[in-house]
């Protein structure tokens, strides 16, 4: 591979010790299936899917040429007063993987975009069923929901929302589902259903009927993996209702197979009104997401509206990219044609296995995991987030990708790796976990 020099002073990397980075770059050039190689040459295996995007592995060539033919068919299309028919198609296949009952789609570029989106579709649904003073949310500690300025106000991971607070909005927060005695549990823990009466405390202490939206992510992911306890989501589902607020799940990185089935929702058998997604919609090769809304939201916003103008005053110049649509379509066909969901689902028990093999290691302090998502909580370090940083660090020097928030690290690899690699995966997060200069 070439080595040319870097000039690396004019890019500032997002969510980044940049001073950090400067001083020991960790780069990648090249991405094949499970493999990611550096500029040097050197191979790394991906155990965090690239970003928790790249479900069917790096480099798949349907998707490479969906997207090349269609920048010469088309290569931009405006979707205001517009559209483009690629885009119906891809609305219409995606309703087919959804829960029953959601089935109309808004489309945008990144998470934080279908968080965004989803908060205002909220907020024009109860205005048009004659609720505009439904202006509050309501979300839960250590969530996640990208960084815009509505995810930025969801944000339950404080740090994310601190230095922003003169812009955000108004939420209240649940208390997140972990506790001590959960440590260590495989797949969702018996107890803890009761944390989503939470939810009934806030409606009680501020009103349910100011409240628009519940937002969660099934299963906590960028925390570093909280898997919700039994019959919690569902408890979460009876209040949304009591109180006629829109329950909100947000499948950016559960979605597409990360859990067994398509959405977390469809595993844990319970549907929300509104769903956001994207990373593996176009398996992170083009950027897209998408906000899904059961019939009846669409319907009320749309048929509120008599004067002739748009309903919905919200939409982004990128938004259902024809690109953006080839991928995803292409995606899509990748994960019906390859069983991946189903493969997922099979190679969990294996997955999992090897995450629990990390138990008495001396970094370690609990292991979580479901599906193919796990999460590795560190023994604290000197401050918090060093352990994590040190140990990211660590592991791509070794041969390993993954992703670290604070002290956790988030072991998620594609769902096509193949037992081999998968147990490569494990042996080096043994041996740096197993170290004990960290
Ligand atoms: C649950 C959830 N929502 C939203 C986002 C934001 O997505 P993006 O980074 O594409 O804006 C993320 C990103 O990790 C996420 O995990």
């Amino acid at each position: 591979m070439t080595q040319m020099p870097i000039n690396m002073d004019h890019h500032w990397l997002p969510f980044t010790n940049n001073k950090l980075f400067h001083k020991e770059p960790q780069m990648f050039q090249k991405a094949e299936g499970v493999r990611y190689w550096t500029p040097e040459g050197r191979e790394i295996l991906d155990g965090s899917s690239g970003l928790f995007t790249c479900a069917a592995g790096h480099g798949r060539k349907e998707i490479a040429e969906a997207v090349y033919k269609q920048l010469l068919e088309l290569d931009y299309s405006p979707h205001f007063q517009r559209a483009a028919p690629i885009s119906f198609q891809l609305a219409e296949e995606l309703s087919a993987l959804l829960p029953d009952g959601i089935d109309r789609v808004f489309f945008g570029s990144s998470g934080s975009e279908a968080v965004d989106s989803a908060m205002k579709i909220c907020l024009a649904y109860h205005k048009a069923k004659g609720e505009p003073q439904r202006t509050r949310f309501v979300s839960r500690a250590w969530g996640y929901h990208g960084v815009n300025l509505g995810g930025t106000s969801l944000a339950g991971m404080v740090g994310n929302r601190r230095d922003f607070s003169g812009i955000t909005c108004d939420v209240v927060h649940m208390r997140h589902t972990w506790n001590e005695d959960q440590r260590f549990t495989k797949g969702q823990p018996d107890e803890g259903a009761h944390l989503a009466d939470d939810l009934e405390e806030i409606c009680k202490t501020y009103g349910g009927e100011t409240i628009a939206a519940v937002f969660v992510e099934p299963i906590a992911g960028s925390i570093g993996t909280i898997v919700p306890p039994k019959g919690y989501l569902q408890r979460l589902r009876q209040i949304a209702d009591k109180y006629g607020i829109l329950l909100v799940f947000d499948e950016v990185i559960t979605g597409f197979g990360r859990t067994g089935k398509a959405f977390a929702s469809q595993e844990f058998g319970v549907t929300p009104d509104v769903m956001t997604m994207a990373k593996a919609l176009t398996n992170g090769a083009v950027p897209m997401s998408a906000v899904a809304v059961k019939t009846e939201i669409q319907k009320a916003v749309i048929d509120s509206i008599s004067a002739d103008r748009p309903e919905l005053m919200h939409g982004y110049t990128y938004s259902a990219h024809p690109v953006a649509c080839a991928a995803a379509l292409a995606t899509l066909g990748i994960y019906r044609k390859d069983g991946l969901f189903e493969r997922g689902a099979q190679l969990s028990p294996k997955f999992l296995d090897g995450v629990f093999s990390l138990r008495n290691l001396p970094q370690v302090h609990d292991l979580r995991g479901y599906g193919m998502i796990s999460g590795i909580q560190l023994t604290p370090g000197e401050t918090p987030g060093q352990k994590g940083s040190a140990v990211q660090r660590r592991l791509y020097s070794e041969g390993l990708h993954v992703k670290a928030t604070g002290d956790a690290v988030i072991f998620a690899p594609a769902l096509t790796t193949e037992e081999d690699d998968l147990e490569k995966m494990v042996e080096i997060l043994q041996k740096v976990l197993g170290s004990s200069d960290l």
